[in-house]
């Protein structure tokens, strides 16, 4: 089981709540910091008191009843404090839990509080709850997107992977689900209930990603991961086929098939097409990096923490995500999923370094370390998704370790030569809320990836920028026209728990799901 969490909307607007009705076991109202300004304001105004209140219930019956611990400041409103008030029963429920907003808060404050708020709430095992969610709303035009927000952080924290521990297993079934009211006067107003379900859709699609990423790589194999995001597309209008080895091979895939060859398991070309357009739209193409365990082949990785390489597949995990959101959303656009998947092992069979092999386009290159092996798969996927004609190529890949080097797990550095597309993804990492970077990618760097051997090598000739001049890489197999961006999601793809309350310590996080979407809703 993914989350415990159930959510909805409740048509109330919770200005007259009574001792004796009953709507759940507990209320979350919000609290936000008065501005000093305001209150110095405020407290030349007031005889009554020499001090304003710093702080302010957005309920204002509940903002009364709270005043002493507003003026002790117990309730501060800061952002992302939680005070809990166990068996007040005030207002018709046992506990109310107030949970601070901060000044003039940002989507992006409004998700880490959701996380804040999901995680006392189920904490405190309960099982009923209500949320008076219009007290987030401080304007017309943040009201759907605080909403949205709210849900995307409380769903994205129910995420949990215990499915391989055999206690928890058994345990977490018998888990009660949390049932959340979001309580609003706004209830029935189409564009709420749009942001609500396009909230819901987009959590549950990371969510769902991010279970893929955390399986080990024994049980997240290229053939497990064809299947999951075959079964998963069932009744989506998605349709998954999955390319073998044999076919594979005839489509002349030879940086798939060079990676491939170290490995016992056989490789997959997943294929994922939505079709929520005429078939004259162009389609958006999305490419994930499917590597569901990198050893880094007989240039084998160090033992320390490669377990973490099970993660290399994110890339993959998070477009698959991707096509199935944008297919709930029945967005009106076409839009097609590659997903190039292999385990890289030093098997006997495996590539050697100088080994030179072939790519989909005709292009050759030297293996020169088999550890920059995403490129190599990426590669014929890139051909591929080149000859679909598409409006745009996208990929994501768990690329370069240089990357984790220059933007840690803060930023997902992005390359394009598009000024266009550039605009347009500033613009849906901003409605999404999740950090990109624009990093630098020039001709330069192509040349540091000429071959000695062959047309290209797989390591750059040159020193240091090692995820610029593995973008270049990538960029020699994309049709010259067609506008690409490549986001290395090497830093940001698991583990980022630290700063994203909503996303777990060590776990995957779905990166750029939420942005993809947001990308390809601009299309439309
Ligand atoms: N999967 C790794 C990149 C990676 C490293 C992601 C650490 C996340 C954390 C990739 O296949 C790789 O090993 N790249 C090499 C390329 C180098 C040999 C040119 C790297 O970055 O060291
Ligand atoms: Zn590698
Ligand atoms: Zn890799």
């Amino acid at each position: 089981m993914v989350t415990n969490l159930n959510i909805n909307l409740l048509n109330h607007d919770l200005s007259k709540l009574s001792e004796d009705k009953n709507l759940g076991q507990a209320l979350v109202v919000f609290a936000e910091t008065v501005s000093t300004k305001d209150s110095e304001k405020k407290s030349t105004t007031s005889k009554k008191s020499a001090e304003a209140p710093a702080a302010k219930i957005t309920h204002a019956a509940v903002n009364s009843h709270f005043s002493a611990a507003i003026a002790d400041k117990l309730i501060t409103g800061k952002a992302l404090e939680v005070n809990t008030f166990r068996e007040i029963n005030a207002f018709g429920f046992r506990h109310i839990i107030v949970a601070g907003l901060g000044k003039s808060p940002e989507h992006e404050n409004i998700r880490q509080v959701g996380a804040a708020v999901y995680k006392e709430l189920k904490a405190m095992q309960l099982v009923d709850v209500v949320v008076h969610i219009d007290g987030l709303i401080s304007s017309k035009k943040s009201q759907n997107s605080f909403i949205k927000a709210f849900v995307e952080g409380a769903l994205l924290s129910s995420y949990s992977f215990d499915e391989l521990k055999s206690e928890t297993k058994k345990s977490t079934e018998k888990k009660p689900t949390l049932n959340l009211h979001l309580a609003t006067k706004l209830a029935t107003d189409k564009t709420v209930k749009a942001a609500f379900a396009e909230a819901t859709i987009l959590a549950t699609a990371t969510n769902f990603s991010k279970r893929l990423g955390d399986m080990p790589g024994n049980l997240m194999t290229p053939t497990i991961l064809a299947k999951e995001a075959a079964e998963a597309a069932k009744g989506t209008g998605v349709k998954v086929t999955a390319w073998d080895k044999a076919r594979i091979t005839k489509e002349k895939m030879g940086g798939l098939l060079g990676v491939a060859q170290g490995s016992a398991q056989e490789p997959r070309f997943i294929i994922m097409e939505y079709k929520g357009a005429p078939a004259s739209k162009k389609p958006v193409v999305f490419v994930g990096k499917g590597l569901t365990f990198d050893t880094g082949g007989i240039s084998l990785k160090p033992g320390a923490a490669m377990e973490e390489m099970k993660y290399d597949m994110c890339g993959g995990a998070n477009v698959i995500g991707t096509l199935l959101a944008i297919a709930k959303l029945k967005l009106k656009i076409n839009a097609i999923g590659l997903i190039p998947a292999t385990e890289n092992m030093p098997g006997s069979k495996a590539t050697k370094p100088g080994d030179v092999h072939t790519a989909r386009n005709g292009k050759t290159f030297e293996v020169n370390n088999t550890d920059a092996e995403g490129r190599l798969i990426l590669s014929d996927a890139l051909c591929y998704a080149t000859e679909l004609k598409p409006e745009i190529i996208i990929d994501a890949a768990t690329l370069t370790g240089a990357m984790v080097i220059a933007l840690g797990n803060i930023h997902t550095g992005y390359f394009t030569r598009n000024k266009n597309l550039k605009t347009k993804i500033e613009n849906a990492a901003e409605n999404s809320g999740e950090l990109v970077w624009n990093m630098p990618l020039c001709d330069y760097h192509t040349k540091d990836m000429k071959g000695a051997f062959a047309d290209l090598s797989n390591i750059s000739s040159g020193k240091g920028a090692g995820s610029a001049t593995a973008a270049a890489f990538l960029e020699q197999f994309v049709g010259d026209d067609i506008p690409w961006a490549h986001f290395d999601i090497a830093g940001t793809g698991w583990a980022t728990g630290n700063r994203l309350n909503y996303c777990t310590a060590k776990g995957a996080s779905g990166a750029m799901i939420r942005t993809f979407v947001e990308l390809a809703k601009s299309f439309e």
